[in-house]
């Protein structure tokens, strides 16, 4: 398989001197959905604006598809890579919203015609339709957030790199927002590196996992980074909660394979479950439960 990104020994220290990367490594695949996690100014924006070359100058070297991103003109990797910044307000500068998803497009030289249409599928994919006109200080939190994101998908890049897409999205709008990018990802083989807290989501969202603490600490299926207790709580890092639940179900006494990482894993798991023992799931306090259960408690105790 084809590397996207191959980032080699990335080192950065803020003017100030804050060491904010050290010695990161990474590769994706193409078409892969990697998430990005890791606790409060643990470096993940740092490592992010370096995928565009919005900060550069560090030790180090990234890779686009095989290509040397210090030697990439800036119209190349807007090509290529399309950034959705943690804050909105960081990406929308324009009068209206139309302006701002048209901008990119502008600026890659298409002709008109390309350029509306690119900015109406942007737009109605993303529920915004009534919104070109409006300026972007007027709108909330989470219309901004998805403004960026068709400004970004309005480019049509090959890989997406999103800060925390779904944090402050309600949750029809972040199950939406979940849609969109598993079907850029499916349809269109969309590489995506995300960084988010809501580890709910990521399940869903992403193959594999970077856990990083200015550098790499460990990577993963969402599994076995989730099955990995001692580096959730080293790296504060959450599980979601359905995985929980069924921890506190195995300490029960109930008999499951396999912890189930999202709903759907939970009802199929359960189906199986109550198939296989005749039609009932036996829970039941044993002499270890007691213990168990605090052992469990322990492994989340920075919550
Ligand atoms: N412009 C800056 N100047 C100096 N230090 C900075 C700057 N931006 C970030 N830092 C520091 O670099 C470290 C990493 O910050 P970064 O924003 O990358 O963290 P993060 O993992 O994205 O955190 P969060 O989950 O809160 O978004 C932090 O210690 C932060 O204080
Ligand atoms: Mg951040």
């Amino acid at each position: 398989m084809r590397e996207a990104i191959t980032v080699r020994n990335l080192s950065y220290r803020y003017p100030d001197g804050s060491q904010a990367l050290e010695d990161v490594n990474m590769e994706v695949y193409e078409g892969e959905r990697i998430a990005v996690v890791g606790p409060n100014g643990a470096g993940k924006t740092t490592f992010m604006l370096h995928l565009n070359g919005t900060l550069r100058g560090s030790e180090g070297q990234i890779e686009i598809f095989g290509k040397n991103l210090e030697k990439m003109k800036r119209e190349e990797i807007v090509k290529e890579v399309g950034m959705v910044f943690q804050d909105p307000d960081d990406q929308l500068f324009m009068p209206t919203i139309f302006d701002d998803i048209a901008f990119g497009p502008i600026n890659l030289g298409l002709k008109e015609d390309e350029v509306r249409e690119r900015v109406e599928k942007a737009i109605s994919s993303l529920g915004l339709s009534g919104y070109e006109d409006k300026s972007p200080h007027h709108l909330s939190f989470g219309e901004k957030k998805k403004a960026s994101l068709a400004a970004v998908m309005a480019m049509e890049p090959r890989i997406l790199v999103l800060d925390e897409p779904t944090a402050n999205l309600d949750p029809r709008s972040r199950a939406e927002l979940i849609g969109i990018l598993n079907e850029l990802n499916e349809r269109e083989g969309i590489t995506m590196v995300i960084v988010t807290h809501d580890v709910n989501a990521i399940p869903e969202l992403a193959d594999r996992i970077y856990a990083l603490n200015r550098t790499i600490i460990e990577t993963g299926t969402p599994r076995e980074i989730f099955f990995n207790g001692a580096l959730l709580k080293q790296n504060k890092l959450d599980v979601p909660d359905v995985f929980k639940v069924f921890e506190v179900l195995r300490c029960f006494g109930v008999n499951c394979e396999k912890i189930p990482l999202s709903l759907d894993e939970a009802v199929s798991g359960l189906t199986k479950m109550i198939e296989t023992e005749g039609g009932h799931i036996h829970l039941h306090i044993h002499e270890h439960t007691h213990d168990e259960i605090e052992k469990w408690r322990s492994k989340y105790e920075h919550h």
